[in-house]
């Protein structure tokens, strides 16, 4: 069974490599990734995100309406994202993930409608290529806009794509990556009224051998 400091150690090794080592990470810790997520008091903040996500798209709707949104839970790894969304209260999740054997135990769970292949990166075969533009009224990003895995400039035009007009994202950005940069990154979309800003977070991440992390929680509208 590996331990935390284990698991983090190897994992600050992969994502010097980048996404490719990451994902083969992710794949390699399949089976124990949520046990380990258990052991760092870690899971808060996608519970805490996916009731965001609830609220800001659920507000003055009616029952009927509530029960046809359709989310997207990006880099849904093993479907633990995916059941609080269900929890909260969205009937209608799809994932998405690069890690193959991830998505194996998140299909198990039969939480998701669909889950696509790919990852969001920087080259022209990057993206979630069977996913159609404008599809979703919302998506939920969590443990995946963090150094050596997704980058916010390449995670942003994947998300105004699979986004209808109007839809909202809430998304979790680790305070591993320069938070500056982050918004920096934010501004054409903002300039150019693509996406428009409801607001931006600092929230409690984990706290592990006493140290306590943070990251910023995004929540957007596509205009
Ligand atoms: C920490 S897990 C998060 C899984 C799930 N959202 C959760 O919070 O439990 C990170 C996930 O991001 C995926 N990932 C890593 N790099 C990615 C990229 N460039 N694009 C999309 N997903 C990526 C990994 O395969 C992995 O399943």
């Amino acid at each position: 069974m590996t331990s935390v400091d284990a698991y983090d150690e190897e994992y600050d090794s992969a994502r010097l490599s980048g996404t490719n080592a990451v994902v083969e990470f992710y794949n390699s810790y399949a089976e124990e990734y949520e046990r380990i997520l258990d052991e760092q008091v870690f899971f808060w903040i996608g519970e805490y995100s996916a009731g965001v996500l609830w609220k800001v798209m659920t507000d003055k709707k009616t029952d009927e309406e509530k029960a046809n949104l359709a989310v997207l839970d990006v880099a849904c790894g093993t479907g633990k994202t995916g059941e609080f969304l269900k929890e909260v209260g969205f009937s209608i999740v799809d994932g998405c993930d690069p890690a193959l054997k991830m998505v194996e135990i998140a299909k198990q769970k039969k939480i998701f409608r669909d889950i696509h292949i790919g990852q969001m990166g920087p080259n022209p075969e990057d993206g979630f290529k069977t996913i159609p533009d404008g599809t979703y009224d919302g998506l939920l990003c969590v443990g995946c806009l963090t150094r050596g895995a997704a980058a916010v400039k390449d995670a942003l035009p994947e998300f105004v794509r699979v986004l209808k007009k109007g839809g909202y994202g809430v998304y979790v950005i680790s305070q591993s990556l320069n938070k500056i940069d982050a918004l920096k990154d934010h501004l054409k979309y903002f300039e150019s009224q693509q996406l428009d800003i409801i607001t931006i977070e600092k929230k409690f991440y984990r706290i592990y051998n006493e140290v306590t992390t943070y990251c910023h929680v995004y929540i957007v509208q596509k205009m």
